[in-house]
């Protein structure tokens, strides 16, 4: 009977030994150490036995167990190693290669030129304030000093909502808003989107303004004309000249219209500035009495100084932008071209 055993565990031993791998290693530790494997079927024959030999063969028998479950361990332990190095040498990464391409977005130049203006201006003590796009005819006119029937009011071609209220013609009257709201001293910018009856090359229906209004105790045209100045030369370049010619604005007096030389061919005269070597920005002047005294301040104790201008304009100028359309068509090619 020992014998038997014997030969159960060398051919046992054997098979553990030639198992290439750790699936087959485990197949054969069932065939023989399993439920129905081979040292279950010899325990079967110690019935057989006469009660001296059996616990000598029991002994035997587990004897051998324990020597297989040992090869068994040592075995398996081999073959996982080598496994998992095949596996390491075949499954390698480079972590060096490129990841998979990402669609990235950029800012909207409208909103990029928006927010560094914002940035300036908030630099010089200004202050965002918002307004209705939709706007009382009081609010877009009337209160800016421009009453029904006044010629001026075609400077503006308008889209109308109803009798009295209009899609906003500028920013502008966010200055209102804010007079009738907050006491001077008051210095605040007002971003957003306009609308006009207009649409060609360098004219879209739907576009952005940022107004500014300053209202204090002491405010000049010269205040003006610094607080431009500056907002050109932090936009556009250290040298950048600024240009101011008088003009007429039903809601400021004085009024002036102020240019920026043009950064394209340094006042040489090129197609971006019409050959004159400045390019037009937008309005400006001292907040008129009337319009003030309408909005609850008092004019003979404070004075006020506005702009406005068009960002697309700005946007057209800092980027070299020759179509205004390309703003709001959402076209990738072009739009991929602005930073992040
Ligand atoms: N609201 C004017 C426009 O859209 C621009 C403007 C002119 C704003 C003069 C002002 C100003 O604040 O003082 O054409």
């Amino acid at each position: 009977m020992s014998i038997k055993i014997q030969e159960i565990q060398d051919q046992a031993l054997k098979k553990f030994d030639s198992a290439k791998t750790s699936k087959e290693l485990y197949d054969f530790k069932v065939e023989f150490l399993g439920k129905s494997g081979a040292f279950t079927e010899i325990m079967k024959s110690m019935k057989d036995l006469s009660s001296d030999e059996r616990p000598l063969f029991g002994k035997k028998v587990n004897e051998a167990k324990v020597v297989l479950e040992d090869a068994y361990i040592r075995k398996e332990r081999d073959l996982k190693t080598k496994e998992i190095n095949e596996k390491l040498a075949s499954e390698w990464l480079d972590l060096t290669l490129p990841g998979p391409v990402q669609d990235k977005s950029t800012q909207h130049p409208i909103s990029l030129v928006l927010n560094e203006t914002v940035n300036i201006l908030s630099r010089l003590g200004y202050s965002v304030r918002l307004g209705p796009l939709i706007e009382k005819d009081f609010y877009n006119f009337e209160a800016l000093n421009i009453p029904k029937d006044h010629p001026a009011r075609e400077m503006q071609d308008t889209f109308y909502v109803g009798e009295n209220h209009v899609l906003r013609t500028h920013t502008s009257p966010i200055q209102i808003h804010t007079m009738e709201r907050e006491k001077p001293p008051i210095r605040i910018i007002g971003p957003g989107a306009v609308f006009r009856v207009d649409s060609d090359v360098s004219h879209a229906p739907m576009f952005h303004q940022i107004e500014a209004l300053y209202v204090d105790r002491k405010v000049s045209m010269a205040d003006l004309k610094g607080t431009i100045a500056f907002m050109n030369r932090e936009l556009f370049g250290s040298d950048t000249k600024t240009r101011f010619r008088p003009s007429f604005f039903p809601f400021t007096e004085p009024s002036a219209e102020f240019d920026c030389s043009c950064p394209f061919c340094s006042m040489k005269g090129c197609r971006m500035c019409g050959h004159s070597g400045w390019i037009e920005l937008g309005g400006s002047g001292l907040v008129h009495p009337h319009v003030l005294k309408l909005s609850g301040i008092d004019p003979m104790e404070w004075q006020g100084l506005a702009f406005g201008f068009g960002i697309e304009r700005m946007s057209v100028i800092k980027f070299g932008v020759d179509d205004i359309r390309l703003f709001c068509e959402n076209d990738r090619r072009f739009l991929d071209q602005f930073p992040s």
